[in-house]
């Protein structure tokens, strides 16, 4: 482990997509790439911290210097967390599916011969910020979650914090002009209970470094 402000500090940080399967051979899934996600951890890790990367099947590369636990799901995300503390904080980067399908079937779903199209029933997942940030016992000093909103990114940010009673909201503006979605930059708001901190769009990198410093800061 690194020398550096984290040394001694234990930090959760999820990452990259959940995959939600609906029979063996096909899932749902989003666009998160892991990126910002892995670029925090390994940040967290260069100022000492010991870091469990709780991730989901992502394309970036996995982080050097850390944990890191593969999970499939959301469930399985929500139970490796939960494996993972007591943690002093804990950061919530990953694109975690809203749904999963209620009964995944367990052989391969096949056409039907007259055009019948098959029906998928919904189950909502759990909301694995919101289940940390209200822990009534072990909760970790810092609990900080990411909000990519398109429109009113402050306001719905803000409201979001509130509701999920986290720490800090890490917000984006994702809107198809800011080629931040897939992108390698970032243009932040940091939520707190101080108000909003606008941060100049920097790389995806750069966001990581600054976050990891002000958690060190937090922590101290
Ligand atoms: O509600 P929304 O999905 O916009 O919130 C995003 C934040 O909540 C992210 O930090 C994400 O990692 C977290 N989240 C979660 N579990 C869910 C849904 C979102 O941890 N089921």
């Amino acid at each position: 482990l690194a020398d550096g402000p984290l040394k001694g500090k234990h930090v959760v940080v999820t990452s990259g997509p959940t995959h939600e399967p609906i029979d063996p051979v096909r899932y749902i899934a989003n666009r998160s790439s892991g990126a910002q996600g892995t670029a925090i951890a390994e940040a967290l890790a260069a100022l000492g911290a010991a870091v469990t990367f709780v991730t989901g099947p992502a394309d970036a590369a996995r982080p050097r210097g850390v944990h890191v636990i593969e999970v499939e799901t959301a469930r399985q995300m929500l139970e490796a967390v939960e494996g993972a503390l007591p943690a002093d904080a804990a950061i919530f980067a990953a694109a975690v599916a809203d749904w999963r399908v209620t009964q995944a079937a367990d052989k391969k779903i096949k056409k039907d011969a007259s055009g019948v199209m098959p029906m998928l029933d919904f189950a909502e997942n759990p909301d694995i910020l919101a289940r940390v940030s209200q822990m009534k016992e072990g909760r970790p000093a810092l609990v900080v979650g990411f909000a990519a909103e398109t429109n009113d990114v402050v306001d719905n940010a803000t409201a979001k914090r509130t509701r999920k009673g986290c720490d800090w909201i890490v917000a984006n503006d994702v809107s198809p002009e800011t080629g931040i979605m897939g992108g390698s930059e970032n243009a932040i708001v940091l939520i707190s209970s101080e108000g909003a901190e606008d941060w100049p769009r920097m790389g995806k990198v750069e966001v990581a470094r600054k976050l990891a410093a002000r958690i060190a800061e937090a922590l101290a």
